[in-house]
């Protein structure tokens, strides 16, 4: 048998992946498991943005497409991200990709070299394919930890004495995936100030940014002299119900065209009924999303109420996205679980509650606690009937 790759056969992946194939198994056996592991909004894509895609089907928009995306969308795009950052934004200046996920990799071939000892700063716990792409090109993932008690941003300067001459890139992502937390703009400032200071590129990860349920968002290239330096990404998966259609897209003045050739290289281009849809989800009305956005907001009042009512559970409300990434350290003594994920299995073969555990989001952060990531993008009937199922396996498996 010829030999398969060492980059290949280390390559890491999403262990979310693992878990939904044990649910799907359980499922399979008649269990009713109620299900907090998916990372995708619950609702239909809005039926103006899939009439757009028909349309363009019916229309014979079949062929390729400019690497970069067409011209339409790049166009609405810009004007998008112009408007929603406070920015400047030309349309050149934009790639659109088959999902957001595709520019991790293109940005860590583009800024990094392989096997020269590049470093990466990545938020840790975080989405997993940051360092599983650093690896599998060649660079050096360095994590970030970030705080429960800074709500979960990170402290800057622990940050800057992470930052070597190697540094080439650090990843951001507000609001946070898997923790919810949202950067504020204080932090941004000081992080804007280490980039500068040490000539660091920045990704910034923007796939969450119309779910800021407080205040509102806030992304590191508005801030003076980093517009230059960020790349800027995000998409239609979560904002409009569309994670399967597969489009994203990233904002860089410099990478563009690099993107631009890989792209070429890779996929050719993106999806051409999938980009007229997008040029109608952004062009469109905005009422469908806003309505999921104020259903996810409720949700997560409902399940950080529920959540901390429970003994040996705390949970600070998160700031954005649909996850909420309560504390069980306390829960894992009380019912004999070695650790957190000790606790997820025990949930989900104990009490049909199917979540996450921190160590699928990176190395736990030495004596920072155990932690369980609830993805809220279910209905309030299927939160409510959790926490009962809950409420019951604290009281019967209580040592
Ligand atoms: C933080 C983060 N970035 C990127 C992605 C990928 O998004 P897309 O579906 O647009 O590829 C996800 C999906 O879960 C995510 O959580």
């Amino acid at each position: 048998m010829p030999n398969i790759s060492t980059r290949t056969s280390g390559l890491g992946t999403e262990n979310a992946f693992v878990v939904l194939k044990e649910v799907s198994d359980l499922t399979a056996k008649g269990r009713d498991i109620i299900n907090f592991c998916i990372g995708q909004p619950d609702f239909n894509t809005p039926s103006n943005i899939c009439d757009a895609a028909i349309k363009a089907m019916r229309d014979g928009k079949h062929g390729y497409t400019p690497s970069a995306g067409i011209p339409e969308l790049r166009e609405a795009i810009a004007a998008y991200i112009s408007r929603t950052r406070g920015i400047e934004v030309e349309p050149d200046w934009v790639v659109v990709a088959n999902g957001a996920k595709p520019f991790i990799g293109y940005t860590l071939l583009s800024v990094t070299d392989y096997g020269k000892g590049h470093e990466v700063l990545y938020p840790n716990p975080g989405f997993p394919i940051y360092s599983t792409q650093t690896l599998a090109h060649g660079a050096v993932p360095v994590p970030l930890h970030l705080l429960e008690s800074r709500n979960f941003a990170f402290d800057v300067a622990e940050m800057e004495s992470l930052i070597t001459p190697n540094t080439r890139l650090m990843i951001l992502c507000s609001p946070h995936n898997p923790t919810g937390g949202v950067l504020s703009r204080e932090s941004l400032e000081e992080i804007a100030q280490v980039a500068q200071k040490h000539n660091l590129w920045i990704y910034s990860d923007e796939v969450y940014s119309r779910m800021v349920h407080d205040g509102k968002f806030e992304s590191i290239a508005s801030i003076p002299g980093m517009l230059e330096r960020t790349i800027i990404c995000d998409g239609a998966s979560k904002t409009y119900a569309m994670t399967g259609w597969r489009l994203g897209y990233a904002v860089s003045e410099k990478l563009a065209p690099y993107f631009s050739t890989w792209m070429t290289n890779t996929d050719s281009c993106p999806n051409h009924m999938t980009q007229w849809a997008m040029v109608e989800a952004l062009n469109g009305p905005q009422d469908d999303p806003e309505r999921m956005m104020n259903i996810f907001k409720q949700r997560r009042d409902l399940i950080v109420d529920a959540l901390n009512r429970l003994d040996g559970i705390t949970c600070l409300s998160p700031g954005g996205a649909f996850y909420a990434w309560p504390n069980v350290t306390e829960l894992c003594k009380m019912v004999g679980a070695a650790d957190s994920e000790a606790l997820r299995k025990k949930l989900l073969h104990e009490a049909d509650i199917a979540v996450l555990s921190d160590i699928h989001f990176g190395e736990r952060a030495p004596g920072k606690g155990q932690h369980l990531r609830f993805s809220y993008a279910t209905s309030n009937e299927n939160i409510m009937r959790a926490m009962d199922r809950l409420e019951d396996f604290i009281k019967t498996r209580r040592k």
